[in-house]
């Protein structure tokens, strides 16, 4: 019996393929949802989108500071784990829920397999730095995307029990492109020319919640639209329309020409979005992984990344938040060759991850 954990929208996400496969293989198998993320447009707009069934169950735990939010997650996560007892609990990347329900799990000698083990971007003032190292060194099973990610786990003592399987976006991006070309009609919505209009997505902690970032961010959007006639579409967070507003940013934003401001969208007008853009904008880490599957170039507004594979093979650039940087490298990234190869796999993880965990049994 394999628990799969999951709370937020890029969790929903990556574990959709290897839900969808438990069901295909008659793995038994039961969703946590510690409901982290609970707005339609993070939640459950992917359940229908993904077409994915109800969690088994919904912990409820909703937003609060760090230690509220964790401190639910640890309590609630062991109340399921102890009553079903699951052989195995599964996570996946580096929230909240990754790091509660792991430590739940490890305190209950539950063996927990991490998905998406071994990345990192060497900056301890991320939470998800801290999720992430936290995670690898109670998981019993590390399933790394890359040889990168598996000499980072290396590096620090883990040498057991880690299998290099890719990453489970590019599963999900392989099949889900093909439904939401034939489903979505965002493109006709918006009037977006193929390949003539820029991405943008920010709600980073490290750039949303520290004023001086957030305003370069704001400032950054203004010039490139002075600079190049391309329309933006920027789908916010709620946690960045919340600082826009703390801050007083949100009107400037509002008024700059030739940017248009949605909510989140849902996963398949998104990723038919990403495939026909001239260029991504991000300091999501999914955003930079499934632009270089689609072979979109990519500016990461991020001082580090922790999928430095996107910037190896070339599609990707990080360029911080200072405006005339951002600038710089959106204008190199419009007239970059979009011929690197995908670094995160053939599209075939959620089996190698599911074909390791039952031929332990
Ligand atoms: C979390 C993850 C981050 C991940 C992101 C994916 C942690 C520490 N951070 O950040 O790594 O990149 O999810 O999107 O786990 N809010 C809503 N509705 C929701 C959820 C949140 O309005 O459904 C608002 C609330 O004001 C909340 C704020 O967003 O306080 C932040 O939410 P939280 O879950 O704490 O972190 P994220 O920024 O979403
Ligand atoms: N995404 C989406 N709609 C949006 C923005 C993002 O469906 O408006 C998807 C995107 O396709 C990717 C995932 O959300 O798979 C990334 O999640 P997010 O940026 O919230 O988190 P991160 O990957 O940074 O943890």
């Amino acid at each position: 019996m394999i628990y799969i954990v999951i709370g937020t929208r890029p969790e929903i996400i990556k574990m959709s393929p290897i839900i969808q496969l438990c069901d295909r293989k008659h793995i038994a198998y039961k969703v946590v949802h510690t409901n982290q993320h609970y707005s339609y447009e993070l939640d459950e707009i992917f359940f229908k989108d993904l077409d994915l069934p109800t969690p088994d169950y919904n912990l409820k735990v909703g937003s609060g500071s760090h230690g509220k939010q964790m401190a639910k997650i640890i309590e609630k996560t062991e109340k399921i784990f102890l009553s079903g007892k699951p052989d195995i609990v599964l996570v996946e990347g580096d929230t909240n829920t990754v790091f509660g329900a792991a430590f739940s799990a490890s305190r209950l000698q539950i063996p927990v397999g991490h998905v998406e083990a071994g990345l990192r971007s060497g900056d301890m003032t991320m939470p998800e730095e801290v999720n992430r190292i936290l995670t690898d060194h109670i998981s019993s099973l590390l399933f790394a995307p890359t040889e990168i990610s598996k000499n980072n786990l290396l590096r620090e003592g883990i040498s057991k029990n880690i299998y290099v399987v890719g990453n489970s976006i590019v599963d999900a991006t392989y099949r889900n492109i093909l439904i939401a070309e034939k489903k979505s009609k965002i493109l006709e919505e918006f009037d977006f020319d193929k390949h003539n209009y820029i991405l943008l997505t920010a709600h980073r902690a490290e750039n949303v919640d520290n004023p001086q970032r957030l305003l370069n961010i704001v400032k950054s959007i203004e010039l490139i639209s002075q600079k190049l006639d391309t329309p933006m579409l920027y789908p916010i967070h709620p946690r960045t329309v919340k600082r826009l507003k703390e801050f007083g940013y949100y009107s400037r934003l509002m008024s700059i020409s030739k940017l248009v401001i949605t909510k989140p969208l849902g996963y398949l007008d998104f990723l038919v979005l990403e495939k026909n853009a001239l260029v991504v904008i991000t300091d999501s880490g999914g955003v930079q992984e499934e632009s270089c599957i689609l072979q979109v170039p990519c500016v990461t507004i991020r001082d580090n990344t922790e999928r430095p594979e996107t910037l190896n093979v070339g599609a990707n650039m990080l360029a911080g938040t200072e405006p005339k940087k951002v600038l710089e490298a959106v204008q190199t990234s419009v007239n970059k060759k979009r011929d690197w190869t995908n670094p995160f796999g053939d599209g075939k993880t959620s089996k190698r991850i599911l074909d390791i965990i039952i031929s332990r049994d």
